[in-house]
């Protein structure tokens, strides 16, 4: 346990932020509590710096909790293409439909009735209440997870209980009553710019002297670090059809799964007929031709490796189903990052 009175901490800490602290981000800039939301869950998976450029095109796009709401899922999908975890975006759209719905078009102020929300966590919940309301709330993000793991030297496994419930007992007991906005934002820069995972920067860092990892000599071992199993390798095909005016055929994704929700490259199975499977899905006959380079994309729980097989359009037999569209490089819905470089790039055939 460390003794240092919380109060400590919090001042070293804000101090620290006045100096140093992210005090120019947009979502600073009116800090209105739909703009820290969107941010919020921006933040979730993603750093900062990309955060940033998607988040202005998103306020430009969606101005207010009324526009999103409104907005057809594909425009939706297509402001988060290239963000990944794309459960979030639909988890997004669903919430400012109920925001609208329930709660008259406002952001609920406290906890609980984020955490209700589809997407928001206790951590999210904490950062809307103190960044954006003001009030007093603890927030526990990787960054935050990660300072206070060393500052405290709490040695169990990450994503067990040992490690979470301690940790967000610490975060409630440091987090101050006054100026918790910029303590929440201070904590959150600390871990992300001083307090790093690998090599902490120790010699910047305005808590060194009060962290329990440092006296032990542990800080580069903490957070403990999971045991990874080997991620699970996966193979897909992925069909590159143009037509004769050039347009890509894509398949939009079930809700469900990688990449739910956005359009993709058609996906067939590795030993599909290709040939025959054109015909009957999308109504086109097609010859295959050659397998271009495949490209891997690394996802939490798999790694995706994707063979794109070029085919030769020859005619549409019928009309296709909703899900299958023809589009022109200049009018793309959203779609995964690793396609989208795939479409970008000059093909490498295989000479297969
Ligand atoms: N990670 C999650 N929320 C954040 C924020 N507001 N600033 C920096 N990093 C974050």
């Amino acid at each position: 346990m460390n003794d240092t009175p919380p109060e400590q901490i919090a001042d070293a800490l804000l101090a620290w932020f006045d100096r140093h602290g992210r005090r120019d981000l947009p979502w600073q800039h009116p800090r209105t509590a739909y703009r820290v939301w969107i941010a919020e869950i921006m933040l979730q998976q993603t750093q900062v710096t990309t955060v940033v450029d998607y988040f202005n095109r998103f306020m430009v796009r969606f101005p207010d909790v009324e526009t999103l709401a409104e907005a057809v899922s594909d425009d939706v999908m297509r402001h988060w293409a290239g963000l990944g975890y794309y459960a979030r975006a639909r988890n997004l759209h669903a919430a400012a439909q109920r925001i609208v719905e329930a709660h008259a078009g406002e952001l609920p102020g406290d906890v609980e009735t984020l955490i209700s929300l589809p997407g928001v966590g206790r951590s999210t919940a904490g950062a809307i209440v103190a960044q954006a309301f003001g009030r007093w709330a603890p927030i526990l993000d990787g960054n935050a997870k990660r300072v206070i793991a060393r500052l405290a030297a709490v040695t169990a496994t990450p994503g067990t209980a040992a490690y979470e419930k301690p940790l967000w007992q610490l975060a409630e007991r440091y987090t101050p009553q006054e100026r918790v906005t910029d303590y929440t934002q201070a904590i959150m820069d600390l871990g992300a710019t001083v307090c790093t995972r690998g090599r902490p920067h120790c010699e910047r860092c305005p808590l060194a002297d009060r962290c329990l990892a440092k006296q032990a000599a542990i800080q580069n071992q903490l957070p403990t670090r999971r045991q990874r199993k080997r991620r699970e390798q996966r193979e897909t095909t992925v069909l590159l059809i143009e037509d004769a005016q050039g347009r890509i055929l894509l398949e939009k994704r079930p809700p469900a799964g990688i990449w739910g929700g956005l359009w993709s490259l058609p996906e067939v199975a590795a030993d599909a007929d290709v040939e025959a499977l054109c015909t009957q899905r999308y109504g086109i006959r097609a010859d295959a031709g050659l397998l271009l380079t495949p490209l891997s994309h690394t996802f939490t729980h798999f790694e995706l490796t994707i063979h794109p097989r070029r085919m030769q359009h020859r005619d549409t037999v019928r009309i296709m189903d909703a899900n299958h569209r023809w589009f022109t490089r200049d009018d793309r819905p959203g779609i995964p990052a690793p396609i989208a470089r795939l479409l970008n790039t000059p093909q490498q055939s295989l000479a297969l």
